[in-house]
């Protein structure tokens, strides 16, 4: 197997329905998982990005969490539909997606 050259995290925790924090499960982060899945598939970008799930990574609020390392950056309210514009443009160009980024003043 070589070695990834990036790697993506999808929060997928779930809370119980009504619990203050909200949670990234409740916004369809399975859904955002599996489409990254399949599409790390459908382009063969095997070697070029390795997907894992995780549990809570802090902004629940703005979920589905999403974030992609080596360059560090976080998605927030993911959809699946967002999915394909992540691959193509940051894993296969390299380029991330400004639209979805955590907007600095998210930051405390
Ligand atoms: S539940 Fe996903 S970041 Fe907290």
């Amino acid at each position: 197997m070589p070695k990834p050259a990036r790697h993506i995290l999808v929060c997928t925790n779930s809370r119980p329905a009504g619990h203050p924090r909200g949670s990234c499960g409740e916004t369809q982060a399975n859904e955002v998982y599996e489409k990254f899945g399949m599409g790390i598939e459908a382009k063969q970008l095997f070697g070029q990005a390795i997907l894992t799930t995780t549990g809570c990574m802090g902004p629940c609020s703005t979920g589905p969490i999403v974030v992609i390392y080596p360059e560090g950056v976080w998605y927030c309210k993911v959809k699946p539909e967002d999915v394909d514009e992540i691959l193509d443009s940051h894993i296969v160009g390299g380029k991330k997606v400004d639209r979805l980024e955590i907007p600095d003043e998210m930051w405390g």
